[in-house]
């Protein structure tokens, strides 16, 4: 063999020997992580006590809306019935929830644990906007799921385990072994829900709202991400007028009549359910967090 091609050999095999070493590094610190993690949400929601949630209409109906707005059906299905993408498989909520007790429920929506004690993979944004959801509103979400027929012929099955690719890894190890990374155990013990309700006025009802729908995307602190979305601060939303807020929120046309990628589809499919007072609040807030705020 000439050098370059041994030296070529040696770096290639020198890189793999590292990325597997990060990705052990990684994967062990994953299932700490996780463990750590469901005790913590085992000891705000014991498996054990059932939490009761009526079936009534009103309650089945608002949570039929949250899960259009929170778009549980972009990635579950129209009727939770699951949905499979070549980015993703949701699966068929109206099987598997036979399985769930409704403290189990509450963990999976909110914390992003499984059934059996695994955490959520998939891009399900529950630590990113759905443990702010308040009791009523998870309540509402289990009483339409448990209200919805049984539509098992769609046989989705969930990919329990499936929750950090092989590059996610790497990265995670790479970053623990040189820069001494930590996973943030903390990060997941969840203030606890705000109890916001309608009757707290705009801005209040308008922050949960932008908390459980917005953050997903636009950031924890709804100042923008540079990551996977690319998306602006929501002080952006505080310029538009009433009217033009709502055009954004309901037909996805930005300022000028843009359209604007992802946010377009979500606005016309999804957050084209909330009511009109609720995007009423959620302008509300915009406008008092960037500082012009001018209402009562
Ligand atoms: C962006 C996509 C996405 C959104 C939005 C989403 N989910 Fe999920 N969800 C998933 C994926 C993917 C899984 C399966 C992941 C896994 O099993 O590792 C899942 C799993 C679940 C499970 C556990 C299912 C099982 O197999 O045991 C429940 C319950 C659930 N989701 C409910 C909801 C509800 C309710 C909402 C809305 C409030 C919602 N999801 C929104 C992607 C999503
Ligand atoms: C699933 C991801 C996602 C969610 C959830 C989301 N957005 Fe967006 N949003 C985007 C993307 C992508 C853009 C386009 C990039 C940009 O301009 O920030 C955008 C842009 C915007 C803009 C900028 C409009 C302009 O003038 O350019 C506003 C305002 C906005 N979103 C408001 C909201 C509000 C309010 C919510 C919650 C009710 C929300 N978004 C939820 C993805 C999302």
């Amino acid at each position: 063999m000439k050098w370059p091609a041994k030296a070529i050999l040696i770096i290639v095999s020198l890189i793999i020997l590292f990325a597997g070493y990060f990705y052990w590094e990684a994967y062990q610190l994953r299932k700490d992580y996780d463990v750590a993690r469901i005790q913590n949400v085992n000891k705000r929601v014991p498996s054990h006590i059932e939490i009761s949630v009526p079936l009534d209409s009103t309650l089945i109906a608002r949570g039929k809306r949250l899960s259009q707005t929170l778009h549980c059906t972009y990635c579950h299905g129209d009727q939770l019935q699951g949905r499979e993408t070549e980015e993703r498989v949701g699966p068929n909520i109206t099987k598997v929830r036979h399985q769930y007790s409704n403290a189990e429920l509450v963990k999976a929506i909110r914390y992003g644990i499984n059934k059996d004690g695994t955490a959520i993979g998939g891009d399900m944004p529950s630590s990113e906007s759905y443990y702010h959801l308040n009791d009523t509103d998870t309540k509402a979400l289990i009483a339409y799921i448990r209200s919805l027929p049984d539509l098992s012929n769609v046989d989705l099955p969930s990919t329990y385990g499936h929750t950090l690719s092989t590059t996610d890894l790497i990265r995670g190890g790479f970053a623990h072994v040189f820069l001494g990374w930590e996973p943030d155990v903390d990060e997941y013990i969840y203030s606890s829900p705000m109890p916001a309700r309608p009757s707290d006025g705009d801005v209040i009802y308008g922050r949960y709202l932008a908390q459980t729908h917005c953050t997903r995307c636009h950031g924890e602190d709804l100042s923008g991400e540079d990551s996977y979305w690319q998306t602006a601060d929501l002080a952006v939303g505080a310029g538009y007028s009433t009217h033009q807020f709502k055009t954004l929120l309901r037909q996805g046309k930005a300022l000028g009549g843009r359209e604007i990628g992802f946010m377009t589809k979500l606005a016309k499919g999804y957050l084209s359910h909330l009511t009109d007072s609720e995007i009423q609040a959620i302008h509300s807030y915009l406008k008092k967090r960037a500082g012009n705020y001018k209402g009562d």
